[in-house]
């Protein structure tokens, strides 16, 4: 852990977007009494009193401004924003946030792109639109198999909503990691296994070096043709260049992007015109202020009692 506790300890919160206000409204609602300002407002001797930092996407330096600094609280399940920073003060632990209601809602979001693809949903719209009423239409569950890239907490929420729906899905993670009631391989054997058994791939991995790069040409080659893909990761788990041939020559026949190389994603980028492409701009799991400010108080709780927070980062592994 670093320096003990400052006195009268100041919260520095910073979000893009929506900017850090609703989040600082959101904690003092669950948390009487903390004193949590925007971070980027925070100067002088005020510095020295900041002993957790809650955010998304913090200029790169502004962590190294804190002297006194105990916790760095990701607003997001993802801390890849955090360890991007160079300037960051390394010793200092990192949490992710686990909240239920972003389970909640990537589940839905996921579910969502299975069925819009499995059911055909863009099909019925054209019919509508000619008032087509077709004759018959098979469609049938029991031949998709969902390989999860990542049985984190979400991709552990995602197994037991497929189970309750009978999609069958296996999670793959790249060290072992039992998760019980949820069927799981791991190791790169195991997951090249899996891939020829799977017709929908979900990617749910944090991005660290080893999982760059890893939804390409190696492994759309390994699937069925035909197959789906859903990237909600991180837009650098794609290699980009590697889609549009792999739909291209059937390998997939249609992909779901949530997450981008480059957000917002270009307006002159080849992927929005390709209907074969969903594409939704970073909102599968959506960041709740209200649920998400009980996690972060409980873990300033925690961090200034010497207790341990949740959703502590392995700094080593990067997740
Ligand atoms: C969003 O992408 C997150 O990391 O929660």
């Amino acid at each position: 852990m670093g320096a003990a506790t400052p006195e009268n300890p100041i919260v520095a919160v910073h979000s893009t977007g929506d900017g850090p206000s609703a989040w600082v409204a959101a904690l003092k609602e669950e948390m009487p009494g903390v004193d949590a300002r925007p971070a980027l407002e925070i100067a002088g001797d005020d510095l020295a009193r900041v002993d957790v930092s809650i955010s998304w996407r913090l200029p790169h330096g502004v962590l190294a401004r804190f002297p006194n600094l105990q916790l760095v609280q990701s607003i997001g399940a993802g801390v890849d924003h955090i360890l991007e920073d160079p300037d960051r003060p390394g010793h200092v632990p990192i949490a992710r946030l686990i909240d239920p209601f972003m389970a909640t809602s990537m589940t839905h979001h996921i579910v969502m792109q299975i069925l819009r693809w499995h059911r055909q949903a863009d099909k019925f719209e054209g019919y509508k639109t000619e008032h087509h009423w077709p004759m018959s239409e098979a469609f049938d569950h029991r031949h998709l198999h969902v390989a999860i890239l990542g049985l984190g907490t979400l991709g552990e929420h995602l197994s037991r909503a497929l189970t309750a729906l009978e999609i069958r899905s296996t999670g793959w993670t790249r060290s072992p990691r039992a998760v019980g009631g949820v069927a799981s391989v791991s190791g790169p054997a195991a997951l090249d296994d899996l891939l020829t058994r799977s017709n929908v791939v979900v990617c749910l991995l944090p991005l660290t070096t080893q999982t760059e790069g890893i939804l390409g040409s190696d492994l759309f080659a390994k699937l069925p043709k035909g197959a789906f893909l859903v990237n909600v990761g991180r837009g650098g788990h794609l290699v980009e260049e590697d889609l549009i041939p792999a739909l291209d020559s059937g390998r997939l026949s249609a992909a779901a992007l949530d997450v981008f190389r480059q957000e917002p994603l270009p307006s002159d980028h080849p992927f929005w015109d390709d209907e074969r492409i969903y594409i939704t701009p970073h909102i599968a799991a959506e960041v709740n202020p209200s649920t998400a400010s009980i996690v972060f108080a409980e873990n300033i709780r925690r961090i200034r009692t010497g207790g341990t927070p949740t959703g502590l980062v392995d700094l080593g592994r990067g997740y």
